[in-house]
């Protein structure tokens, strides 16, 4: 059992846990994950590890309540326990120094984004941080990402907080030289920002990573859940991933495989198309 110290809530269904792992804690690198159970019926939850601190021996793992077992592990409260952590996970995101680095968060992605951004500054890269979110109360992190950034812009959809519209606006500025032009961009978010942002950077020829989210079972190359179109060729996104050259993504094909298992999250949850 893995005792959780501290529940804290980030934004509406979305809570940061950080939970006694010493062993994970002490291998764990930016960009890998753990796959968490709550109980033996729970389903598998591949999260990334958002922090770790190796002397406490504790990680802290970003979790969005979707479904049934999503809101099972984050309703477990300081003092509770999950069953299992399994990890640390997949391939620790490549680091050098590119010079400037856009890091770009979309909603939820932004808890992905941070062990990334976190780990470029601590390697001499100069972040521009990019955190878009529907409204204001689910801008995530910009504290945090602040501490080590040179900037960090917020956009919101309705404008409640920081400039209106998408990531892609305020990227767009930095391509064109309004904003500082990036060296290399990052970015984490639902499949259609990753795909927008990739196409964005495609004719600067600006090296750019995504971290990709399909359907995790086993979390080490056995199942075949996790497959990804990269280049035209098949990767696994748990063991060669979860990070990809943006460039080289099949979004489409990713978008295609994510939509596959949702009429069943929505039975699970109790959805039918009009609960949506
Ligand atoms: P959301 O739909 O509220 O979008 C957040 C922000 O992303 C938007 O405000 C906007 O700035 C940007 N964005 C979204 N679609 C865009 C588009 N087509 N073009 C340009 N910018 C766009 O996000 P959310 O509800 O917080 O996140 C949920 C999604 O994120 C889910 O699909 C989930 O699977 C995905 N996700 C991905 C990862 C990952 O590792 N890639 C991690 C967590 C969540
Ligand atoms: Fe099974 Fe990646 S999750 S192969």
């Amino acid at each position: 059992m893995f005792e959780v110290l501290e529940n804290q809530t980030l934004a509406p269904s979305l809570h940061r846990l950080t939970v006694r792992a010493p062993l994970v804690a002490a291998a764990r690198q930016p960009g890998q994950f753990v796959i968490v159970r709550k109980d033996e019926q729970g389903e598998r939850i591949p999260l990334t590890i958002a922090d770790a601190d190796a002397g406490a021996g504790t990680i802290r793992l970003i979790v969005q309540a979707i479904g049934p077992s999503t809101q099972d592990i984050v309703a477990t409260p300081a003092g509770g326990a999950l069953r299992d952590v399994v990890g640390p996970l997949g391939k620790p995101t490549h680091l050098q120094k590119w010079g400037k680095v856009a890091c770009v968060g979309g909603g939820v992605g932004t808890a992905v984004l941070y062990p990334l951004a976190k780990a470029l500054a601590q390697r001499g890269n100069e972040l521009y941080v990019i955190i878009g979110a529907r409204s204001a109360p689910y801008v995530i992190l910009a504290d945090e990402l602040a501490e080590f950034s040179k900037q960090v812009y917020v956009i919101t959809e309705d404008g409640s907080l920081g400039r209106k519209g998408l990531v892609t606006a305020v990227l767009a500025d930095m391509l064109s030289g309004t904003l500082p032009r990036p060296d290399a961009v990052f970015a984490v978010g639902p499949v259609p920002m990753m795909a927008a942002v990739a196409e964005q950077t495609r004719p600067h020829n600006i090296p750019t990573m995504v971290s990709l989210n399909p359907i995790m079972i086993d979390g080490t190359g056995m199942c075949g859940g996790c497959r990804v179109k990269i280049g035209g060729q098949t990767k696994f996104a748990c063991v060669d991933g979860p990070e990809f050259d943006a460039h080289q993504v099949d979004f489409k094909g990713l978008a295609n495989r994510l939509k596959m298992y949702q009429p069943r999250q929505d039975c699970r949850i109790g959805l039918g198309k009009e609960g949506r």
